[in-house]
C-alpha cells in the first residue's frame, strides 16, 4: 500500500482521497481553505455526493485518510502526489492553469526524492511539461491522469470506472502509478501526454455532442409532431448508438463541459485546426436556453412581464449540490430579462446561491414556490418532482401551466387535472 498525497479537496480530490484510503493506502489531502479542512478533520462532507461521506468517516476512523492545510504540509514522504485543483477556464476561452502552477510552485521542494506527480486536473496538452518546468526537478516524474468521474455518482465512478487512462513518456512512472488502482477491475490504457489529455477534453466535448444532437432532434420532432421520448428510445437499441446521454433537456451544464468545450476549441486552434463542428454543438447548446424560455413565454400567452415563475431545480443535474454553469441559470436569467419574478425549488440548495441571481426566491418546498404562480418550469431531473401531485399543484397556481425541459412528469396525469402541458420534443 502507498503513501500519497491528494492536492485539492473539491468533487475529484475528495472523492480520489477517500476512494484511495478505501482501497487501502495511506492518504493525506491538502486544501488551502482552512475551514473545509477543520470540518472534513471532523467528518463534515460539505458537497452532496452519494456514498462520500461514509468513506470519509471510514477512513478517518480507521486512519488512513487524513486532512491538512496546504499541499507543503501533505507531501513531505508520499509516493506520489495527485493534483486534483480547479483548471478554470480564462477569459479567451483557453484554459488557466494558475492553480495548477500554484500547487506545483508549492509542492517543489518538500517533494521526497523520486516521487510522482498525478496529474487529475483537467488539463490541455502541454500541461505535463508546464508542471515539469515549474517543479525544477529532474528527478519528480509527472504522469496524466485524467479524472472521468460524473457528480452525482463519483464514488461509483472512481471505484468501477470504464477506463483508467495515464500518460507518460517513462513507462515506469507510469506502471506505478497504475499499482496504485491494482483492485481497480478496469482496463488500462497507458499511452503519451498528450494523448491522455486529448483523450480527456474528447470525451467530454463527445458527450456534449450527444445532448447538443438530441435537443436538435427535439427542436426537429416539435416541427414535425413527433415524440423524442419514442424517436431516442429506437436510436438508441441501435447497439452502435446506445441509450445514453441521449436525454433531452433544457441544454448542458456544469463545472466541466461548457469550459472543457470551449478549452478543445481554443486548443484545436492552436493545433492549426479549426473545429467549427464543436462550436456548432455550444451554439446549439446556448440556442437551447433561448427555446426553453421562449416556451415558457408561450406558455403564458407571450409575454413575461409581470408573470411569476415557479422554478423546479437548480443543480446542473440531479443527485448534485452544485451549481456551476447550470442550464438552470441560464434560462432564468432569461427569464428575469423577459420581465418575470422567479422563485425557485431545489432539494439541495437552501443557504448557498451559486451564481443565482439575487432577484430569485429560494422556497423550502416545491409546493410553497407555486402558490400563486402563472407556470411551473421543471428544470432539474430530481427524481422526487415526478412524485408530486399535480392536483395539489393546481389548487395552489394562478394559472395551470407547465414547462417540463426534462420530460419527467406523467404528461396525462397533468394534463388531466386541466394543466396546459409542454414537454421537449413531444
Ligand atoms: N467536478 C467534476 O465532475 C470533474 C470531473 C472530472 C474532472 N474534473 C476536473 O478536476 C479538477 C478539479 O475539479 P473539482 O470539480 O474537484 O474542483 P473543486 O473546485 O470542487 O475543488 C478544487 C479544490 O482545490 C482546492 N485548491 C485550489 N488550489 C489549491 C492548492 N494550491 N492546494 C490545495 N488545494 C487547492 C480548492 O480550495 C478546492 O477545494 C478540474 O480540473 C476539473 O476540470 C472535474
Amino acid at each position: 500500500m502507498a503513501h500519497l498525497a491528494i492536492i485539492g479537496t473539491g468533487y475529484v480530490g475528495l472523492t480520489t482521497g477517500a476512494c484511495l484510503a478505501h482501497l487501502g493506502h495511506d492518504v493525506v489531502c491538502a486544501d488551502i481553505d482552512e475551514e473545509k479542512v477543520a470540518g472534513l478533520s471532523r467528518g463534515e462532507v460539505s458537497i452532496v455526493e452519494e456514498g462520500l461521506g461514509d468513506l470519509v468517516l471510514e477512513g478517518l476512523a480507521n486512519g488512513r485518510l487524513q486532512f491538512v492545510v496546504g499541499a507543503l504540509e501533505a507531501v513531505s514522504d508520499c509516493e506520489a502526489a495527485f493534483l486534483c485543483v480547479p483548471t478554470p477556464q480564462g477569459g479567451d476561452g483557453s484554459v488557466d492553469l494558475s492553480f495548477v502552477e500554484a500547487a506545483a510552485a508549492e509542492m517543489a521542494e518538500a517533494m521526497p526524492p523520486a516521487a510522482l506527480i498525478v496529474n487529475k486536473s483537467t488539463v490541455p496538452v502541454g500541461s505535463t511539461q508546464v508542471v515539469e518546468r515549474v517543479m525544477q526537478r529532474t528527478d519528480v516524474k509527472v504522469v496524466s491522469n485524467p479524472e472521468f468521474l460524473r457528480e452525482g455518482s463519483a464514488v461509483r465512478d472512481f471505484l468501477f470506472p470504464d477506463r483508467i487512462v495515464l500518460g507518460s513518456d517513462d513507462q515506469e512512472a507510469a506502471e506505478k502509478v497504475a499499482s496504485f488502482y491494482d483492485d481497480i477491475d478496469a482496463p488500462i490504457l497507458i499511452t503519451d501526454p498528450a494523448s491522455a489529455e486529448t483523450i480527456k477534453y474528447a470525451s467530454n466535448a463527445f458527450l456534449a455532442t450527444k445532448l447538443s444532437f438530441v435537443n436538435a432532434l427535439a427542436a426537429v420532432c416539435e416541427g414535425v409532431g413527433a415524440d423524442v421520448n419514442d424517436v431516442v428510445k429506437g436510436l438508441g437499441y441501435d447497439r452502435r448508438i446506445g441509450h445514453q446521454y441521449l436525454q433531452p433537456g433544457p441544454g448542458w451544464g456544469g463545472s466541466c463541459f461548457p469550459k472543457d468545450t470551449m478549452a478543445l476549441l481554443h486548443i484545436a486552434e492552436s493545433g492549426g485546426y479549426d473545429f467549427r463542428f464543436l462550436g456548432g454543438v455550444i451554439a446549439v447548446n446556448e440556442e437551447q436556453f433561448n427555446r426553453v424560455a421562449d416556451k415558457v413565454s408561450k406558455a403564458v400567452g407571450g409575454d413575461l412581464s409581470g408573470r411569476t415563475v415557479a422554478v423546479w431545480g437548480l443543480t446542473f443535474k440531479a443527485g448534485t449540490d452544485d451549481m456551476r454553469d447550470s442550464p438552470s441559470l441560464s434560462v432564468i436569467d432569461r427569464l428575469l430579462a423577459d420581465g418575470a419574478t422567479v422563485r425557485a425549488f431545489d432539494p439541495t440548495v437552501a443557504t448557498h446561491r451559486g451564481g443565482l441571481d439575487e432577484r430569485v426566491a429560494v422556497g423550502s418546498d416545491p409546493l410553497v414556490v407555486c402558490k400563486g404562480a402563472d407556470v411551473v418550469v421543471v428544470l432539474t431531473e430530481w427524481d422526487e418532482f415526478a412524485d408530486i401531485d399535480p392536483a395539489e399543484v393546481a389548487t395552489l397556481m394562478a394559472g395551470r401551466r407547465v414547462v417540463d425541459t426534462r420530460n419527467l412528469l406523467d404528461r396525462d396525469a397533468w394534463a388531466g387535472h386541466g394543466f396546459d402541458y409542454h414537454g421537449i420534443g413531444r
